[in-house]
């Protein structure tokens, strides 16, 4: 059904308009003078928003482990590998935890706060059910994970298993794709097994990459923290790979990295060359442990970088608006409002880009996913920073053109 929309605002191509109404039918068809989209197409239902109102892309979350969803106080903050072994100690009872409520509880809260996309990192498919009946558009990345030679038969024929299963899964706005866990915990026959997959079935990709100072250490010179965790769990004295070998995998595959936070420059220049994107999350680092991206450089440099929020297995909230407020103030030597603007990107256009969705913009033929946001005055100058700061009311949600009621 054709509606026309009437808000006082519409944030287009990092802009606000004023006086504009907006025709979707599943996409966005035009974006034109009120009266005119009005005379043109009177069959259409036309919804109208109170004053001060603004219609803003629906946001895009790339990054969120749903399964992890029960976590509150359980697991462990502070340092990387304490968090790890806190995972590995409650793994079992978190998921057990996470039944399809708690899971759609955490994806009805992503909807609330905005959030009309999301890339679930899905490690054992519990969450492919209440991803598949998501309102939201969803990336869901299948992720492979094991360093063991000797298990690599098995775990890719489970991997290859879920990815089939999503692939079953027949619903608009629902994606198969490939999450590579990282390259610790990945063995390079196991990486190289499934990028052949991705390649040749051009899926969307994703993988973490020098989240810590403990993966970087272990890949680099078999040391740091990472050693007694492989040395007890594993019976490994050394990495499965190094960050070269398994950076250039990827080599011609666009992927999103997640953290990115503790490469050299050396790797960021790669990434770059590569035409990769970094996923940045901020909340997860700081609890982590694993200290902040250095944004500015990231930038300066001309790479592609999203915000995302990780799963609540490190985080408190999965909440772009909180990502966001505490980027601004994690990064205070980038200048605030250029900083604000790029984080509003960073959810919104940026993702869309980096996963080629026609999503992200409120722009003529991109899919109709968007908020309506009341703001509480007239759209001003550093909109970007006040909607940041002050994360207005949201009135309504729309996704591929259907008016979405949230819970
Ligand atoms: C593994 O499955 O080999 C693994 C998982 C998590 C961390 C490190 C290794
Ligand atoms: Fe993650």
């Amino acid at each position: 059904m054709k509606k026309i929309i009437l808000a006082d605002y519409i944030y287009t191509s990092q802009k606000v308009i004023k006086n504009q109404a907006v025709l979707i039918d599943g996409k966005i068809v035009m974006i034109a003078p009120k009266s005119r989209v009005l005379k043109e197409h009177k069959d259409a239902e036309v919804i109208r928003y109170p004053k001060n109102t603004l219609l803003f892309p629906g946001l895009i979350n790339t990054h969120v482990h749903i399964e992890f969803s029960a976590n509150k106080t359980e697991l462990s903050y502070g340092d990387f590998i304490t968090w790890l072994y806190s995972v590995i100690e409650n793994r079992e009872e978190l998921m057990q935890r996470c039944g399809q409520e708690c899971m759609s509880k955490a994806i009805d809260a992503m909807l609330a706060s905005g959030i009309t996309t999301f890339g679930a990192i899905s490690s054992h498919g519990m969450d492919m059910e209440a991803c598949a009946t998501a309102k939201q558009n969803v990336i869901f990345f299948n992720e492979l994970i094991g360093s063991q030679a000797a298990a690599a038969d098995v775990l890719f024929g489970d991997f290859m298993q879920r990815l089939r299963a999503s692939q079953e899964v027949q619903r608009e706005g629902f994606i198969p794709a490939v999450a590579i866990h990282s390259p610790y915990s990945v063995h390079p026959v196991l990486v190289n097994k499934a990028l052949e997959v991705v390649k040749e079935q051009k899926l969307p990709l994703t993988a973490h990459f020098m989240e810590s100072v403990a993966e970087r250490e272990w890949l680099e010179k078999n040391e740091g923290d990472f050693k007694e965790f492989f040395s007890k769990f594993l019976n490994q004295d050394r990495a499965v790979t190094s960050s070269e070998e398994f950076l250039h995998a990827f080599d011609g595959v666009k992927t999103l990295f997640a953290h990115v936070v503790q490469a050299s420059d050396a790797q960021y220049t790669h990434l770059k060359n590569q035409g990769h994107a970094i996923i940045h999350c901020p909340i997860s680092n700081r609890l982590l442990g694993n200290g902040a991206l250095d944004l500015q450089k990231i930038d300066t440099m001309g790479m592609e970088w999203m915000v995302a929020t990780d799963g609540l297995s490190s985080n408190y909230r999965l909440d772009l608006w909180e990502e966001m407020k505490i980027a601004l103030f994690i990064h205070s030597d980038f200048p605030l409002q250029e900083l604000a603007k790029k984080l509003i990107a960073g959810v919104t256009t940026a993702p869309a880009k980096a996963l080629g969705l026609p999503k992200g913009e409120i722009k003529e033929g991109l899919d109709a996913d968007m908020i309506v946001l009341q703001l509480e005055s007239a759209a001003e100058e550093d909109l970007e920073l006040h909607l940041i700061l002050r994360r207005y009311e949201i009135l309504d949600i729309y996704i591929r053109g259907e008016r979405i009621v949230c819970k």
